[in-house]
């Protein structure tokens, strides 16, 4: 490698004409973490490494054993302790940090809250009580059904407090979506509110949740709606349905106790796509689960206490719980929330909120960046955003071009950019380059964090050779990993672990390569699961949806690489695939799943391409999505249909 450049930045080419980038020397002096010692000690101590992460917890009852694996792959972190995660989030900063902010709220129509320690601690207490007062329980799951409103880290530290599991449903999910995953959880009680805003219009979430609980399976006991509307939108409150407000009024000033949880006690359930037509609901443990997000957002985001840090992700979602919610309150810094988009009311918004809270620590997706980079650099380029230390990605791979657009123009030129690899299941970044340690290789996710295992294998569990393309296991428990799923034992075995000669291993799903200096490249799902827009989804759900329509025969549903959702669908012989029949599909999509699945594009086809025995070729479908070359169809059935699927997929562009 070169040594520093002029501007200071280490840059260099090494061989293959890829580009390393030192960890910029000022952010090393100052870092969190910047002992290359780190990755030996894990190495050389095993899972009792993983008690710095614990470490960074107050635990009611000191744990005996930092890993039970006696009853793989079951395994158990923590044993024996006991700890309350609302407690580790809330109490535990008042004493230094009571006046601190711990969160920092901008709302769609440029409202601001701002709750510090001290209020959040007043709040999750009254509302923790007001659960306790419609009878939940510790172990009764609590589903949560709002947008992004204080409300809803609010609620799921009330949550936490009492030992009540959350199980957060994004807002965007249609009642259909809701309905099951209320039944698939269990759960009697349900928090959500009477509507919110999207840019202009107020949607009716009120009338979304009545409607899950008609299809329901199951009767709530009770439900509790936030105001979120304001006078906007009276929604009449049935007999069992209680005001946010008059229950936080009614038990304002209250103390409730922490409930001291079992290290392997359930936090939480969230609920994600998997290889079969029906969400998983991944179960994440208390102990295990804090400790690698605290230790995680402190080592690989380096984020500290006097931090302003912002998670662009929705709460509803993984990366919002991890990194929105219990890593950054954990740590006691103060939280940025939105509720908006990112271009409303105009495309200055990010930079703007950027600027005026002086945010250090900013982490977003690679699809919120291509929308940047399409937007322009004289955005971000017209604000002040010197205060930016870090940059953070995940959700999907990053293209070089646009890692570098992202450190030139949001990071100053100067910032590291770390690319966070990690899913639903791992509950934590998995991979990632530790910024103030490890050289930085923009389009590659970096090594293994110390303490985890992931390797890229061949069918048998044999490593790959750098370069080839693999399958990526994780071949030793992690912290952070899902406890199990609400589905039970069998499945949690079967979606997840191969058992081999040399002990288990973690499957994640996803297609890599790893290069000599052990950075891994992801090369996307291997089984029936798409990432698009940061989500993840199921095809075969996706596809069962568009089959619903009246008039379609069959559909595929692809990613294009780029973030959207691209569908094939073929219809019966007397219907006429017109634009009325595209909105039916999106519609029906829209109401199984939600908004956030619409297509954005329907490309009908007469024939689907097919094996010959009958499976539809997804590869080559994606590789016509993404206008890329495609191989041999010579194993097709129908090799024909390639021709005028291409050109169809052409006149539609
Ligand atoms: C899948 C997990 C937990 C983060 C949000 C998504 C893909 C995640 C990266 C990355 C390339 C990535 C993988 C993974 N993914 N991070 N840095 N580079 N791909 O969580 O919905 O559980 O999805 O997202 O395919 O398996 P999720």
């Amino acid at each position: 490698m070169e040594d520093a450049g002029v501007d200071g930045r280490q840059t260099g080419v090494i061989a293959d004409g890829e580009t390393v980038v030192d960890p910029p020397r000022d952010f090393c002096e100052r870092a969190v973490a910047n002992d290359e010692g780190v990755y030996d000690a894990f190495e050389s101590e095993g899972p009792a490494a993983w008690e710095r992460a614990a470490a960074l917890l107050d635990w009611e009852t000191e744990y005996d054993q930092v890993l039970d694996d006696g009853d793989p792959p079951f395994y158990e972190w923590f044993t024996g302790g006991e700890l309350n995660a609302a407690a580790n989030c809330v109490d535990r900063h008042l004493e230094d940090r009571r006046n601190q902010l711990a969160i920092r709220w901008f709302g769609k129509r440029g409202e601001r809250r701002s709750y510090t320690y001290l209020d959040l601690h007043r709040e999750v207490n009254a509302f923790a009580a007001g659960l306790r007062d419609l009878g939940v329980e510790e172990d009764d799951v609590v589903t949560l059904y709002l947008p992004m409103i204080p409300e809803l880290p609010i609620a799921m530290l009330a949550c936490a407090r009492i030992g009540a599991p959350h199980n957060v449903v994004f807002a965007g999910l249609s009642a259909e979506a809701l309905a099951t995953r209320i039944d698939a959880a269990d759960s009697s009680y349900l928090i959500t509110c009477d509507g919110y805003y999207r840019r202009e219009d107020a949607f009716n979430q009120k009338s979304k949740a009545d409607n899950a609980r008609l299809r329901a399976d199951a009767d709530l006991d009770a439900a509790v709606v936030v105001d979120r509307l304001g006078d906007a939108l009276a929604v009449s409150l049935g007999s069992d349905e209680h005001a946010y407000g008059d229950l936080v009024d009614a038990h304002d000033g209250e103390t409730v106790e922490p409930v001291a949880r079992d290290a392997t006690d359930l936090l939480f359930v969230m609920y994600t796509s998997g290889t079969t037509g029906r969400p998983k609901g991944v179960e994440h443990a208390t102990g295990g689960y804090l400790s690698h997000v605290a230790w995680t957002t402190r080592n690989v985001l380096d984020v500290r206490p006097d931090d302003t840090y912002w998670c662009a992700a929705d709460i509803g979602w993984i990366t919002g719980h991890s990194y929105g919610v219990y890593g950054p309150l954990a740590l006691g810094t103060t939280t940025v929330l939105y509720e908006g988009s990112p271009d409303y009311p105009d495309r200055e918004r990010v930079w703007d909120l950027i600027e005026r809270n002086a945010v250090t620590v900013f982490y977003t997706s690679p699809t919120a960046i291509r929308s940047f980079m399409k937007w322009g650099a004289e955005y971000p380029d017209a604000h002040d955003l010197s205060s930016i230390r870090l940059l953070g990605t995940v959700g999907e791979s990053i293209t070089p071009k646009a890692w570098r657009w992202y450190r030139e123009h949001v990071g100053g030129g100067e910032a590291p950019v770390v690319d966070t690899w990690w899913q639903t299941e791992t509950g934590a970044i998995a991979l990632a380059t530790l910024p103030g340690i490890t050289p930085m290789k923009p389009g590659k996710v970096g090594p293994s964090l110390p303490g985890i295992d992931a390797r890229v294998v061949d069918e048998d569990g044999e490593p790959v050779d750098p370069g080839e393309p693999g399958y990526l296991t994780i071949d030793s428990p992690w912290p952070g990993m899902l406890r199990g799923l609400r589905e039970g034992d069998e499945r949690y075995r079967r979606e997840y672990w191969i058992e081999g000669e040399d002990g288990w291993r973690y499957r994640t799903g996803d297609g890599a390569a790893v290069d000599e200096d052990g950075y891994v490249t992801i090369l996307g799902r291997v089984d029936d699961v798409i990432n698009v827009r940061a989500r993840r989804f199921n095809t075969a759900e996706l596809e069962a949806a568009i089959v619903d329509t009246d008039g379609v025969t069959e559909a595929a549903v692809v990613g294009d690489g780029d973030g959207r959702i691209v569908a094939y669908v073929t219809t019966r012989s007397d219907v006429d695939p017109d634009d009325r029949l595209r909105d039916a599909i999106a519609d029906g999509l829209a109401d199984s799943i939600g908004d956030v699945a619409r297509p954005d594009r329907i490309v009908f086809t007469p024939d689907l391409p097919k094996t010959r025995s009958g499976k539809i070729m997804r590869r080559l479908l994606e590789d016509i999505a993404r206008g890329e070359e495609f191989g041999d169809v010579s194993a097709l059935r129908n090799p024909e249909v390639v021709g005028e699927i291409e050109s169809a997929v052409r006149e539609d562009a």
